[in-house]
């Protein structure tokens, strides 16, 4: 433990445990100096006391450490710690996430998600993507000033032209709604639990290649179940396939057609695969 740290602060042992007194000591004073100054105001030991205290300490702190590091001769470690905290949560703080939406049709799921992160915030639809022109999807990009992209078949099987498309617009996330291709190794490696795709469905069952839209319902109604339901899940290397992160279920009735059971998914799909992805990007 002791000897990860020196490598870490690239420190000897003399400093080592000069830097810990400091902590220590700079802790101490630290919380010592909140205290008193709360002393001097009135407050009663409850709720507004204890967050008073936890503001305070977290603005004294590093003042304390800076001043026990001087006489320990560990000034410019601390400057240079403390400064890459400061950096750090602000760059935390600041950055967007950006989603790319891949989408083949026409485009409903899309215009949910668009909708649900259209007020401004951390999360931004930086790019819809497209593999059929003329699309809805690309309408619904339109409307809502995104700019979109399409790529045809043959041209989204290069996963390093993709990824360098992606890169232009600094994507970060990808939502895959209602998007039929299957998605190529390269962008699987490059965003790993960063694509999230929604099946209509209840996986694994009436998942793979083939396995879409009318398709799924068809053979639903076909087996008879009596329920089906949506899934959203972690994309990989594989169609229909990884982590589950929710699943919905609805019943199918007797007199259920594939175009009636897709409305009742889609009334899922439109309940949950926003506020899911909302979730994880929290
Ligand atoms: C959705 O029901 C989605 O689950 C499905 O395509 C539909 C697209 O609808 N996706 C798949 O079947 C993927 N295997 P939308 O264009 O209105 O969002």
């Amino acid at each position: 433990m002791l000897e990860k740290l020196k490598q870490r602060w690239k420190v000897n042992t003399l400093n080592l445990i000069l830097i810990i007194a400091t902590f220590a000591l700079g802790g101490s004073l630290c919380g010592y100096a909140g205290r008193k100054i709360l002393q001097l105001t009135n407050i009663d030991k409850g709720f507004l006391y204890i967050l008073l205290y936890i503001i305070l300490i977290t603005l004294l702190w590093p003042i304390c450490v800076l001043i026990i590091s001087v006489p320990l001769g560990q000034f410019s470690f601390f400057r240079r710690y403390i400064k890459r905290i400061a950096d750090r949560t602000s760059r935390r703080s600041a950055k967007k996430i950006n989603i790319a939406i891949f989408a083949s049709g026409a485009g409903s799921n899309a215009k949910k998600i668009i909708e649900h992160f259209s007020s401004p915030g951390k999360v931004k639809i930086a790019l819809v993507v497209c593999n059929k022109p003329g699309a809805g999807v690309l309408d619904i990009a339109a409307q809502a000033n995104i700019p979109s992209i399409v790529i045809e078949k043959n041209a989204f099987a290069d996963g390093d032209a993709v990824l360098a498309q992606l890169k232009n617009y600094h994507i970060d996330f990808i939502v895959l709604a209602g998007f039929l291709l299957k998605v190529p190794e390269q962008l699987i490696k490059a965003f790993p639990k960063k694509i999230v795709n929604i099946h209509p469905a209840l996986l694994p069952k009436y998942g793979g290649k083939g396995m879409y839209g009318h398709y799924v319902h068809e053979s639903v109604i076909a087996n008879k179940d009596v329920e089906s339901g949506i899934t959203i899940h972690f994309a990989d290397e594989v169609y229909d396939h990884g982590e589950i992160i929710l699943q919905a279920r609805c019943p199918v009735d007797p007199n259920d057609t594939a175009a009636t059971l897709a409305q009742k998914i889609h009334v899922l799909e439109h309940a949950h695969y926003a506020t899911e992805i909302d979730k994880l990007l929290r």
